[in-house]
């Protein structure tokens, strides 16, 4: 894990408010595994004060992309970067998803910006396994399709795909999902991860989640991500270092 100066090489906007940022860091491209984050100086000023962390959406030869949307102050000024601009990033940080295990079916469970960390991981398991991609928005708004395959799409208002939760409409495949040796990768609003844990607990498949909380360090040091473990022993893990990525059954959500 270092810091680095990264140039911006694109801005892409893939929605009036979600974007893709590509900045060239040929030290990370070469390590960063699906799943973990970086956390970016979004200025060169002294406020924002805190980084911010992203998860990694994809790596291209030596460049990374992070997707994000306009929240708050830190990324409205990240979606104002130019071309040749550069961004000072700290990464690679947090675990990844463990897409090499003893699975056939990569089941993605995406809820809004939920997404990010799939093109990445989607690329990496490759025709290794079978992919299928489940994702929902509040409404047709927020779906984000970017980098996902075999999808299926529902949005809470029914704008566009099957209306309901994209936990609804996993329920709706679940024939489908149960007839080979599945694996979820979810990421999403903790809403969406609670139903997803108990989804995956009721049918047995094993699950892994991207969660998030807020952070500062982003590596360990300011105990400032907790997320309370279901082992009696390890009573709060850390987000940032033992995260972001769980076995939902590790975790309350
Ligand atoms: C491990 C990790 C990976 C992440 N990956 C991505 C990503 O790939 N793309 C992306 O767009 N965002 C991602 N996030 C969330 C992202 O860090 C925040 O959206 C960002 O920090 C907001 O900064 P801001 O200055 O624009 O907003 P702020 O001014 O900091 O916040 C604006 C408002 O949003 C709320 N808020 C801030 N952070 C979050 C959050 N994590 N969840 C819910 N509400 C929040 C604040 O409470 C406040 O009300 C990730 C977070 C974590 C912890
Ligand atoms: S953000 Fe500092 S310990 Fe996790």
């Amino acid at each position: 894990m270092f810091i680095y100066n990264t140039p911006v090489e694109k801005l892409i906007a893939l929605d009036n408010n979600i974007f893709l940022i590509k900045v060239l860091c040929p030290e990370i491209a070469s390590v960063i595994q699906p799943g973990q984050f970086l956390n970016v100086r979004v200025s060169e000023g002294i406020f924002p004060l805190l980084r911010r962390p992203f998860s990694i959406c994809d790596v291209e030869g030596e460049s990374l992309f992070l997707m994000f949307n306009i929240l708050g102050e830190g990324t409205k000024l990240l979606a104002k970067k130019h071309i040749g601009e550069t961004i000072d990033i700290l990464g690679p940080l947090g675990n990844g998803f463990n897409f090499q295990g003893n699975f056939d079916t990569a089941i993605i469970a995406a809820g809004g910006l939920g997404a990010a960390p799939f093109p990445y991981l989607i690329r990496k398991i490759g025709n290794t396994k079978n992919i299928k991609c489940f994702v929902g928005g509040r409404t047709s708004h927020d779906v984000i399709q970017y980098g996902m395959m075999h999808t299926q799409v529902s949005t809470d208002d029914g704008s566009v795909g099957f209306k309901g939760t994209v936990i609804d409409l996993l329920n709706k495949h679940l024939e489908e999902t149960k007839s080979s040796k599945p694996k979820i990768f979810g990421c999403g609003p903790n809403a969406m991860l609670r139903a997803l844990k108990e989804f995956a607990i009721k049918n047995n498949i094993e699950c892994e989640a991207s969660t998030e909380c807020a952070m500062a360090c982003g590596f360990g040091i300011c105990q400032g991500c907790p997320i309370e473990s279901t082992d009696q022993t390890d009573k709060y893990l850390l987000v940032c270092k033992d995260g972001p990525v769980f076995n939902v059954r590790d975790v309350v959500i």
